[in-house]
């Protein structure tokens, strides 16, 4: 359906975005705005607020933001228009549909939809149209893949060929370029078009919602010349930091429970479903992210996590438990005998079994202390020392003081240990954590622009300003992709020259309404003196010193190169202000003759070097 734009406007003017967040967030007012958890992230202290004037919302801490419509699509997982007619139907208007031109759009997201629908479809297409007797079949048969579980999955097959589903987009005229982003197909050159995925087997990825927004592609043979999964890439409609596989499937059982099972992979989910447990969920081979997390919450906080018994498997839900701990998640962690996994073990003994192996999952605690048992740790007194320390630092994270009482007794007692030392201990995870978040959200929480206005400012050295300038203008590009990238690193508030900061905010407020056209921007400056800068800036050459992007004519190179060296920018700006902190912290260290601050300082200085080093690393990732 298509709603008039007109109306959608309307819609927008009537609500308003406090009355609205407030029936699901908890709101305080505070000076002219409104203050709450983040409901995107997980906090203790809210960062998340709201502007009655603006109309929009923004989180200081994960840079969620915008306005009424974008706060429902996120929050409860609907479509742009599935939003907007949940505020109708709220404030009682009627949407008028405007029927008739079906080929346009609603939501500059929907042809990502639905291209990826079409390709879904004609996956699941060939594999019914593959004789019994082929080698997918063969596979399905092997993995005990009933017909019933694999449609209700979407499951399909990627057949042999380089130009299969590639073909069939140009002949249906799609966005080539979009199908590109997706990953459903490459492009060698312009105009040379290939599929990505051939002879394998096809995982949907779903959103919560139910819309496909990714895809796995499994090997059907073993064979160490290929990935055994292609996985899509990162797209506008599909972050894999945000998706939980099986979520879609298992979301109504997961609620009606109140329980859920982490598994690791895409077909230990789809045979606990074949044997009828349905509240399951996956994390795709890696530790679940505090984003993932938070989705979850939603409908649970009680997790059983499977993941294999070797070594990475073990690593991975390790590193999940500590952030579950940090949500404030009920988590046991169950580990299937004999290296089955949930999918084999299922297959092999049934659901009954598997149940019962289930309800004898351990809590974390013992968790960690066999994990470390197997490791051998815990005869050498040195690296027992370690382990124990590793668990009380565990135990930190409840945000129970009950819990972690229960629990430091029950670790003294296992090890003989007086509990009053490693109380002791636990104070000091407790201290650092808590010097560890304040850091971050001072970081984050510079006052809004017109409360410090008189706060006097270091003077601006000229690399300085003219980084800042160099942002502004790639600002002004209108590159959607750009401009997010930025303000998902940098607040405007936290531009330090006054004038480039009122410009970022303009932009900004812009942007989180969806609307980054340059010359909107310019108009819409009041402001005669920002005026001149922005129109000045707009109009001059393009002076990158580092990086001649002009110099490259190819459309998209250009805008490639663009977005690069807006990243480059960032991170230079991350690290040199990491650089700065870590020079404080030096001479702080250097000063102080109180020990448990200095025990305080190394550590943050060492926390400041490991992001350091994540940054200069994932660098070298990309
Ligand atoms: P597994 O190797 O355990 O695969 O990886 P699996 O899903 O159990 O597959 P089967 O049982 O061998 O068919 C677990 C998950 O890690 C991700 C996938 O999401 C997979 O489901 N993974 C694994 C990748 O993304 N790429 C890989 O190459 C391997
Ligand atoms: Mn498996």
């Amino acid at each position: 359906m298509r709603i008039p734009e007109q109306q959608i406007e309307n819609i927008r003017q009537s609500a308003d975005i406090v009355d609205i967040i407030s029936g699901y967030i908890q709101l305080k007012k505070t000076g002219r705005n409104y203050q709450g958890l983040c409901p995107f992230h997980q906090e203790k202290t809210p960062s998340f607020v709201v502007s009655p004037d603006k109309q929009i919302y923004h989180c200081f801490g994960c840079h969620a933001g915008g306005n009424v419509f974008k706060f429902l699509m996120d929050y409860k997982n609907v479509s742009f228009v599935e939003s907007v007619q949940e505020i109708a139907s709220y404030l009682g208007i009627e949407i008028v549909n405007e029927g008739g031109d079906s080929d346009r759009v609603e939501n500059k997201n929907e042809e990502y939809y639905e291209l990826n629908q079409f390709a879904a479809r004609y996956f699941v297409d060939q594999l019914k149209a593959t004789p019994d007797d082929a080698p997918v079949n063969v596979y399905l048969k092997k993995r005990l893949l009933d017909t019933k579980t694999a449609r209700n999955f979407g499951v399909g097959y990627a057949p042999h060929g380089w130009k299969n589903l590639s073909n069939l987009l140009i002949e249906k005229k799609s966005d080539l370029d979009k199908a590109v982003e997706l990953g459903l197909i490459g492009s060698k050159t312009r105009g040379e078009y290939y599929d990505r995925f051939h002879d394998r087997l096809m995982f949907p990825i779903f959103s919560t919602n139910g819309r496909v927004i990714a895809f796995g592609g499994r090997i059907l043979e073993k064979n160490s010349d290929f990935a055994k999964y292609i996985n899509s890439p990162e797209s506008v409609i599909y972050s894999k930091r945000k998706s939980l596989y099986g979520l879609y499937h298992s979301k109504e059982e997961i609620r009606r429970l109140d329980y859920a099972f982490l598994v690791e992979g895409y077909m230990d989910v789809i045979s606990l479903h074949k044997h009828e447990v349905k509240n399951v969920i996956a994390s795709s081979g890696t530790a679940l992210t505090e984003e993932q997390i938070t989705l979850l919450s939603r409908f649970t906080k009680n997790v059983t996590i499977i993941f294999d018994a070797d070594e990475a498997g073990q690593n991975a839900a390790s590193r999940s438990v500590e952030l579950f701990l940090k949500a404030d998640f009920n988590i046991r962690i169950l580990t299937l005998p004999n290296k089955e996994d949930p999918d084999s073990f299922v297959n092999k003994f049934g659901k009954e079994k598997f149940l019962e192996v289930a309800s004898k999952a351990v809590n974390f605690l013992e968790f960690q202390l066999s994990r470390f048992e197997k490791l051998g740790d815990l005869n050498d007194p040195d690296k027992q020392l370690d382990a124990i320390r590793e668990v009380v630092r565990s135990i930190s994270f409840l945000n129970d003081e009950l819990k972690r009482n229960v629990m430091i007794k029950s670790l003294a007692k296992k090890f003989g240990l007086r509990e009053i030392v490693l109380e002791r201990e636990l104070d000091n995870f407790l201290k650092a954590e808590k010097a560890k978040n304040q850091r971050r959200e001072q970081n984050r929480e510079l006052p809004p622009r017109e409360n410090y206005e008189e706060v006097e400012r270091p003077k601006l050295s000229k690399d300085t300003l003219k980084t800042e300038a160099e942002l502004i203008k790639l600002l002004l590009e209108g590159d959607e992709k750009i401009t997010g990238h930025i303000f998902d690193h940098m607040q405007p508030d936290e531009f330090q020259e006054p004038r480039f900061s009122s410009i970022a905010r303009i932009i900004y407020d812009n942007y989180m309404n969806d609307d980054i056209d340059p010359s909107k921007i310019v108009n819409s400056v009041t402001d005669d003196n920002l005026k001149n800068i922005l129109i000045k800036l707009t109009f001059k050459e393009n002076r990158i010193s580092e990086k001649r992007w002009e110099e490259v004519l190819d459309d998209q190179l250009v805008r490639m190169n663009r977005y690069n060296y807006a990243v480059d920018i960032i991170r230079n700006l991350e690290l040199r202000k990491l650089d700065m902190q870590i020079s404080k912290i030096a001479m702080q260290i250097e000063q102080t003759t109180n020990e448990d601050e200095l025990a305080e300082l190394l550590r943050l200085s060492n926390d400041l070097r490991v992001e350091k080093n994540n940054i200069i690393n994932n660098d070298q990732h990309n």
